[in-house]
């Protein structure tokens, strides 16, 4: 037997007892004629006592960090307790000891605070995961993934598996692709998610799917986004949006409880699109926060919903002789609570933030609405004191607060805007890492204009139905836009999807839709996004032939489940969440992965590399 407790397990009440334990060596301690080693493995750390008979052993067969130690010995309470640990009340006193392998000196300490950089831990990631902070965060993924399965289970979802080598129909992402040596020429794809097989599957009456799924993207990489990466995958029918809506934040809740003890009780709460990006200039808000954005002009052909609100504002239609403000698409401002006091330095430092090429903007105008009521602004030849009123009260500014108003193009503008209000709440302290907020984020455009290919794209994905009230703007209206910068004006931008996100904390963690169940609606959908009847056929002919052998009602969504661990863990990275993940080129360095590969598998696939 190699050993009869775990390095995490022994307590006082266990002194006397004989036991064998086997670990990793952490640290060798040597005092005189005997020696302290910390002995570690998954479950803790136990202080291992070598008294002066087993010294002169240890001389002779040294040990060294990482060795792997098998030791037998009584407990003993120790003289010097360390409260810190969980088995800091006792040591082992060794009797007999084993070295059941060497180990070569680590490339970084093993701890905590290692000082291995981030390259190196993962090359040698196997090591990195001994680590005590990574380990927590692998047990917290796997937390994560046992209650969802307990929810889902429990709610009567089956888990079926689905195929990874499919066929390459890329919408949104690029598809990776594999070659088939017994069909030379052709090539399968890793599915980008298990969309068209979990509506299959409903076809097919299992009306409660779920998968915990690989899912594959060659999209570019960024701290929440891995080529490879998990979704907790999910499908009903019989359903309508608000079924779903209940049913999964449910399954969120019942995370939150079961990982991290916290009782969400208050209702999920709840946004159009159109209100997200009107407010906070984003579809996935920080709700955390307020700094709402105030609206002072925009475009009149986006957000026709409001032109109402527009018309009370204070920059009114016409010019101010102000050119910056007259000669832009639109007009943002924020109110940053409590800063009115900043120095000409901290407001140059923001102009510089919003000059940064990743954001791109001209300039920032400041206006100090101060704790006596005056306000004070960088435009006062321009604008009289109720004028600049107006401007705060239009982002709810109140006495104390520092105004920033951005103006240039509508889409760079708001994104811009949004981006700075994200950056103040966390350099204010607004974004509590120990706080979570959940909202749904509804009714989403059914598609967006791709201007370089010069058609319609689904902005989820082309199974998501309209707004049953909109099906006639779609089937009626032909998609093709003779001048592509004219897309805002065409009757498609209008046309709002039964689709929703899940949005943790500034975060989209989840994404879904009602979808199209019959032929003929779906037949239309492909047609909008360009795709010819061959095409239709070619690409998505087993769904479509599916639709008429009795496809129900259906919808489902998707949470990124990398995502949702980092986020409950507290990490901006989902890397730090993946046991072994790639880094930020797509590469795995401990494997060295992609690489080449052998003439001879070139042959066998018939395939002649001709890099270009
Ligand atoms: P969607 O594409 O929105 O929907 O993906 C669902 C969720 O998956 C996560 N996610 C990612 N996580 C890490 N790395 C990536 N590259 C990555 N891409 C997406 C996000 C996202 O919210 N089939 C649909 C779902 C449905 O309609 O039911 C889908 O895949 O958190």
């Amino acid at each position: 037997m190699y050993r009869t407790h775990t390095c995490g397990q022994l307590r006082l009440a266990d002194a006397g007892t004989n036991v064998t334990l086997a670990g990793w060596v952490q640290t060798v301690r040597k005092f005189g004629s005997i020696t302290f080693v910390d002995l570690r493995d998954r479950y803790g750390i136990t202080q291992l006592l070598f008294n002066e008979t087993l010294n002169q052993q240890l001389d002779e067969q040294p040990l060294g960090r990482e060795f792997v130690l098998q030791a037998i010995g009584t407990v003993h309470e120790r003289s010097n307790k360390n409260a810190n640990m969980p088995t800091g009340d006792i040591e082992i006193l060794v009797s007999e000891f084993k070295i059941l392998n060497k180990s070569a000196v680590p490339p970084f300490t093993i701890q905590d605070d290692t000082d291995g950089g981030d390259d190196l831990r993962m090359k040698y990631r196997y090591l990195d995961l001994r680590r005590n902070p990574v380990k927590r965060n692998l047990e917290l993924r796997y937390a994560v993934n046992r209650a969802a399965r307990n929810y889902l289970h429990d709610n009567g979802f089956m888990d079926i598996e689905t195929p990874f080598l499919i066929k390459s129909t890329p919408e949104g992402a690029r598809d990776f692709v594999v070659p088939s040596r017994m069909n030379a020429g052709q090539f399968y794809a890793l599915p980008q998610s298990p969309q068209t097989f979990k509506q299959l599957l409903m076809v097919s009456g299992y009306d409660r799917y779920y998968q915990v799924v690989k899912c594959f993207r060659d999209e570019d990489l960024r701290a929440d986004r891995q080529p490879e990466f998990t979704q907790i995958d999910c499908e009903m029918c019989f359903v309508e949006q608000e079924d779903i809506l209940k049913m999964f934040e449910g399954m969120i809740k019942y995370i939150f409880k079961q990982v991290k003890g916290i009782d969400y009780t208050e209702t999920v709460e709840r946004t159009t699109w159109e209100d997200a990006m009107w407010t906070y200039g984003n579809d996935k808000p920080d709700i955390r926060f307020g700094m709402k954005i105030g609206n002072l002009k925009v475009p009149s052909t986006i957000f026709l919903s409001r032109q109402q609100e527009l018309s009370n504002s204070p920059l009114g239609v016409g010019g101010t002789g102000f050119a910056v403000f007259d000669n832009a698409e639109t007009v943002l401002a924020i109110a940053v609570p409590g800063c009115a006091e900043y120095t000409r330095k901290q407001t140059d430092e923001l102009t510089e933030w919003v000059k940064r090429p990743q954001i791109g903007m001209q300039g920032l105008v400041f206006l100090k609405y101060n704790a006596d009521g005056t306000v004070k602004s960088s435009v006062d030849k321009f604008f009289n004191p109720e004028q600049l009123k107006h401007i705060a009260a239009s982002c709810k500014g109140q006495p104390g607060d520092l105004i920033l108003i951005l103006a240039g193009r509508e889409e760079k503008t708001r994104k811009a805007t949004s981006d700075l209000r994200m950056e103040l709440g966390k350099r204010l302290g607004l974004r509590k890492e120990n706080e979570f907020k959940l909202l749904w984020v509804l009714d989403f455009p059914l598609f967006e204009y791709a201007e370089e290919e010069n058609r319609w794209v689904a902005r989820h994905h082309p199974f998501t139905s309209p707004k049953p009230e909109q099906i006639g703007t779609m089937i009626n209206n032909n998609p093709v836009i003779e001048n592509a910068a004219d897309y805002l004006n065409h009757p498609y931008s209008n046309i709002k999807a039964n689709a929703y996100d899940m949005v943790l904390n500034g975060n989209e963690i989840g994404g879904g839709s009602i979808r199209i169940f019959q032929r003929d609606l779906q037949e239309k959908m492909f047609a909008a996004l360009g795709m010819d009847e061959e095409e239709q056929q070619h690409k998505f002919g087993f769904l479509l032939g599916a639709f008429e052998y009795g496809a129900p009602p259906h919808g489902g969504i998707a949470f990124g489940f990398d995502r949702l661990c980092s986020i409950l863990g507290g990490s901006e990275s989902i890397r730090d969440f993946i046991a072994f993940p790639k880094n930020n080129s797509g590469r795995d360095v401990m494997i060295d992965a992609p690489s080449v590969i052998d003439q001879k598998q070139f042959d066998e696939l018939q395939i002649k590399l001709d890099l270009k």
